[in-house]
């Protein structure tokens, strides 16, 4: 992969990047698509992460469908698909991380320990592989693109970062390979995550300031599905995470809950 890359950047061609874990939706192919219009190379990578699953998580059970990827890579005109092992990709002796402190910690790493060290250390490892001009991710994931973009300027890291916005469902809920977990009832609860985000984007819309009173109503939303259990509901400034009492021009409500035995989470950029 690495010769790849060095060959295309040689002859002046410039590289998108879109990583992912495979099991792909709509959500992928449209970071896919936008690479594609961007760039003259489109690479993707499909690597479940094993360093970013805590040990009672998902790993082992992480969907996947290699065939149907490769099928939805080449129908969105990507050049180059890189499929790592785990071994290809930690063969390293001794265990080396990179670790963007303060905003890994709150939120999703709280509940999640070591999971953005995980995050942080194979995105990094994956862009000196393909060695990228720019690289896409979506805001589905709000916390994981504020970790990347730290580490991107704090390592100083040759490479444009693209976050693009989170592709949803006719009904709201938010594109997710988590989302085949789901059984047909947990299903039919999960757009209520969505409905709580616009009831909080009303009440802002109305004037509303107050994060207490905009997490109230937010809560009061999942609370009338009893099939939803909340892990969070916090909202924090857009890009420093740090929660916040009144929100001021650029908000960020970020959400996550069980549905049985999924974890799924979701946000939206108060503006
Ligand atoms: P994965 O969950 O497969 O997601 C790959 C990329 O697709 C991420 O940037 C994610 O934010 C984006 N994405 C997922 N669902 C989306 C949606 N509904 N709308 C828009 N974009 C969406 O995120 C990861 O993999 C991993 O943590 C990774 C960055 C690959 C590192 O292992």
């Amino acid at each position: 992969m690495q010769i790849l890359a060095e060959a295309q950047r040689r002859q002046g061609r410039t590289i998108g990047f879109v990583p992912t874990m495979g099991f792909l939706h709509e959500g992928h192919l449209t970071l896919m698509r936008s690479a594609r219009e961007q760039c003259d190379t489109v690479v993707a990578s499909i690597f479940v992460n094993p360093t970013q699953f805590g040990p009672d998580e998902d790993y082992e059970r992480y969907p996947r469908d290699e065939v149907g990827d490769r099928r939805k890579c080449e129908s969105v005109g990507v050049d180059i698909l890189f499929i790592p092992t785990a071994i290809e990709m930690y063969h390293s002796p001794s265990a080396v991380y990179v670790i963007v402190e303060g905003v890994s910690d709150i939120l999703e790493g709280k509940i999640r320990p070591g999971h953005f060290r995980g995050v942080a250390t194979v995105v990094a490892k994956l862009l000196q592989i393909v060695k990228p001009h720019r690289a896409y991710f979506g805001q589905k994931d709000y916390q994981q693109c504020i970790v990347i973009k730290r580490m991107v300027s704090g390592i100083n890291m040759d490479v444009e970062v693209n976050i693009l916005p989170i592709v949803r469902e006719r009904d709201g809920l938010a594109l997710s390979s988590r989302n085949s977990y789901l059984n047909a009832n947990e299903r039919r609860a999960a757009p209520a995550i969505y409905r709580a985000l616009s009831a909080a984007e009303q009440l802002v819309r109305s004037g509303e300031k107050e994060s207490e009173k905009l997490k109230s109503a937010v809560r009061a939303v999942l609370e009338m599905e009893p099939l939803i259990a909340i892990d969070y509901v916090e909202i924090a400034d857009h890009e420093s995470l740090e929660p916040l009492v009144i929100i001021n021009d650029l908000a960020v409500i970020l959400i996550a809950v069980h549905l049985g035995r999924t974890r799924l989470i979701d946000n939206l950029l108060l503006v």
